[in-house]
């Protein structure tokens, strides 16, 4: 890429763009040009309260603005679409969590991104809390040994008022899933990024809380096994009330514990428990008080300092010619697990990682597999 400034757009202009607007905005040398939303008095309004000088309604008209890159963030389902047409145009992407609701999708958007010779990113920017970095360090140098067994737990609340607030939230069709989709997604990133490559899914998800709210599941709980004969499980839901946050607990074949706890909800994960030999100590990381449930907005403005980071990688990538922190292939994984436990869910069976591309709530949303699924 050239010494000149790096020409960048955003689409979808709703929760999460400004934490991309935002952190595009701190890096010296980026020109905000553009925003695009289907909406166009939401991408007019954007624009006009941070004085970015193009407003539009498709990609099309985008991309014709002479950008390099663009982040996405719009609606799951939406995240090929957008993504291809930037391919297709030469823009670079860095696009928000979870890359696709569908396997086959997000495979599509990779290949696109290869083809053309663009930089595909993806938002997971949990990865960059210290406390997850340090494990992946300790895990690397070898202090740690060799991950074995882990427990993912993602206890969040999201109530009506949350789901009422966007009309895709909580539908197959949609939102593409639910609590493991949107929210867990984060955590079974950490958990793979820890873990290695997941081979296979035995799980059950339903709609215990949030019936006649949402048709997508708001509990889960699963059996993953990976690649170096590790085994995890995950347990999630949005169900919980209050809030109890998210922890993440690592075991090695040393007898090294990690505990990573993020309470409240987008508060830096600490160390509750970090026994790795000759750096033990242990963090009441829950002690006080009970948090009362927050926006979600707050939960997004706590992750703030981490966009930026996530966003200042991207540039870098694109500037320097190498990869991103996460890559589109990268993102994949933690969808190849949801979508399996989707499927694991409706057969009963446990399912083996790739073995199903397609979310089969896309491939049915027939009577049969709502009544499983949902
Ligand atoms: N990394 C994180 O912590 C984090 C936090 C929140 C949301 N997200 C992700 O960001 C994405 C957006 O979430 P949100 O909460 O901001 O959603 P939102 O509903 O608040 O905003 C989405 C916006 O996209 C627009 N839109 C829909 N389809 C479009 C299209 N084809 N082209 C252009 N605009 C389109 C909608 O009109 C809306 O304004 C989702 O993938 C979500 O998972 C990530």
């Amino acid at each position: 890429m050239s010494t000149e400034n790096v020409r960048v757009g955003i689409v979808g202009c709703g929760n999460i763009a400004d934490n991309h607007y935002q952190a595009y905005q701190q890096i010296h040398g980026v020109d905000i040009v553009a925003v695009c939303d289907v909406d166009l008095d939401r991408a007019r309004a954007f624009a006009a309260e941070r004085c970015i000088p193009h407003a539009v309604a498709s990609v099309a008209e985008l991309v014709e603005l002479d950008l390099n890159a663009i982040s996405v963030c719009t609606p799951h389902p939406t995240h090929e679409a957008v993504v291809t047409a930037a391919a297709r145009a030469k823009v670079n992407v860095l696009c928000e969590k979870p890359i696709a609701a569908d396997v086959a999708a997000a495979e599509r958007m990779v290949a696109a991104a290869r083809e053309a010779g663009i930089t595909l990113g993806v938002v997971f920017q949990r990865r960059y809390w210290p406390s997850m970095q340090r494990l992946r360090r300790a895990i690397d140098d070898g202090r740690f040994g060799l991950p074995m067994l882990a427990h993912c737990q993602v206890l969040l609340h999201r109530g009506s008022e949350y789901y009422g607030a966007a009309p895709w939230r909580g539908t197959w069709v949609a939102d593409g899933g639910g609590v493991l989709m949107t929210q867990a997604i984060h955590n079974i990133d950490l958990l793979q990024w820890f873990l290695g490559d997941p081979v296979e899914v035995s799980a059950k998800a339903g709609t215990f809380v949030h019936r006649g709210i949402i048709e997508v599941e708001d509990t889960a709980a699963a059996l993953v096994t990976f690649a170096s004969g590790a085994i995890a499980t995950v347990t999630a839901t949005v169900a919980a009330r209050p809030n109890l946050g998210t922890r993440l607990t690592v075991t090695s074949d040393r007898g090294a514990t990690v505990v990573l706890t993020e309470y409240p909800e987008g508060a830096d994960a600490l160390e509750e428990v970090w026994t790795v030999r000759g750096e033990q100590a242990l963090t009441p990381s829950l002690a006080g008080a009970l948090q009362p449930d927050m926006p979600v907005s707050e939960v997004n403005a706590r992750l703030l300092r981490l966009h930026r980071r996530h966003v200042a990688d991207f540039i870098d990538a694109l500037r320097t010619g190498r990869e991103p922190f996460v890559t589109g292939e990268e993102a994949l994984k933690s969808l190849r697990i949801v979508q399996a436990v989707y499927q694991s869910t409706r057969t009963g069976l446990p399912v083996a990682i790739g073995e199903c591309s397609v979310n089969p709530a896309f491939r049915h949303l027939d009577a049969a597999a709502q009544e499983t699924l949902a």
